[in-house]
């Protein structure tokens, strides 16, 4: 797959993998990437996977593992991470070898989604975070990471965050694609969540998403659930799995950063902040998103 080094404004680069100009991570272990991901749309569903789509960055990891108990019906910690279900960096034999109920992820678009997922109706848990939150996450992965090979300035990266010169493109494209395929497809299974709504009240969203995948429980095992997924024990129990998925820069994995709404505050200046509204108000002028920025 071709290789591409997106340069930002200083020339620092990221590299990707630039599939007919949709950028992906490169995936360095995947020896037949580009089939893969070419074949991807072919792959076969089942009518019990459930989906979770995120523009990355937005707590994939979190709702993974909460969905993962639901539906396995166990407060139990996940042995695996949540790399080892993400459609865009498996072979469609470890794909099939999944046991069911699989718990699948990705970051792609619906379109670079298995077909037959759609034909079958399966349950998407969809989420959203509010995008200066998801800039400085992005741009803390993007440094760590050793493959990106990146070394770009915070100064620098909001430009590159706007026009999308990163894996999986803009968040604007991301978030208007799903606000419009729910629009499009009202009797589409599919729950939307927030990161920012899982901040303010987790067992309310692990309620309603429990609820949506027909999980029959009691309170006290949502309320487990919730406790086990939360971020300090996350980050404890979890760190570890991580070392061995992505290389990290310094030797420690920075997957389970901070996990707060409202840090773009610590990074943004206020000019930054000035512009990135003005910019998001273009791209996404006759949306009826409305990320939440801060809780209070
Ligand atoms: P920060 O970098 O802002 O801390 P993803 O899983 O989609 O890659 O998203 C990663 C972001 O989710 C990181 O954000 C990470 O810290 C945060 N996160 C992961 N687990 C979390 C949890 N249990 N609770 C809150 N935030 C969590």
């Amino acid at each position: 797959m071709p290789i591409k080094k997106l340069p930002d404004d200083s020339g620092a680069t990221l590299t990707v993998v630039d599939l007919d100009g949709y950028y992906l991570p490169t995936f360095y272990e995947l020896e037949d990437h580009e089939e893969q991901m070419r074949s991807l749309p072919k792959w076969k569903a089942r009518d019990d996977d459930v989906m979770i789509c995120t523009y990355p960055k937005s707590g994939t990891h979190w709702l993974w593992e909460i969905v993962s108990m639901l539906v396995q019906k166990k407060a139990e910690r996940i042995k695996t991470v949540k790399e080892t279900a993400m459609l865009e960096i498996m072979v469609e034999e470890a794909y099939d070898n999944l046991p069911s109920p699989r718990v699948l992820n990705s970051h792609v678009y619906f379109e670079y989604l298995p077909q037959d997922f759609a034909k079958r109706k399966c349950k998407i848990v969809y989420a959203m975070r509010n995008p200066k939150d998801v800039a400085v996450s992005f741009f803390n992965h993007h440094s760590k990471i050793i493959e990106y090979d990146f070394s770009g300035k915070w100064e620098d990266y909001v430009s590159r965050f706007v026009k999308g010169d990163v894996d999986y493109g803009t968040w604007f494209e991301y978030t208007l694609k799903w606000e419009k395929f729910m629009a499009d497809n009202p009797d589409y299974p599919i729950i939307a969540t927030t990161f920012e709504d899982m901040k303010e009240d987790a067992l309310r969203e692990v309620t309603r998403i429990a609820k949506f995948l027909e999980v029959d429980c009691d309170q006290a095992f949502l309320q487990e659930v919730t406790d086990l997924c939360h971020f300090d024990k996350m980050k404890k129990e979890k760190n570890a799995l991580e070392e061995q998925v992505d290389g990290w820069k310094d030797g420690t994995p920075g997957m389970y950063r901070k996990g707060d709404v409202g840090d773009w505050k610590n990074w943004f200046t206020v000019a930054q902040s000035e512009n990135f509204d003005t910019v998001y108000r273009e791209k996404m002028k006759g949306s009826k998103v409305q990320p939440r920025f801060t809780l209070r």
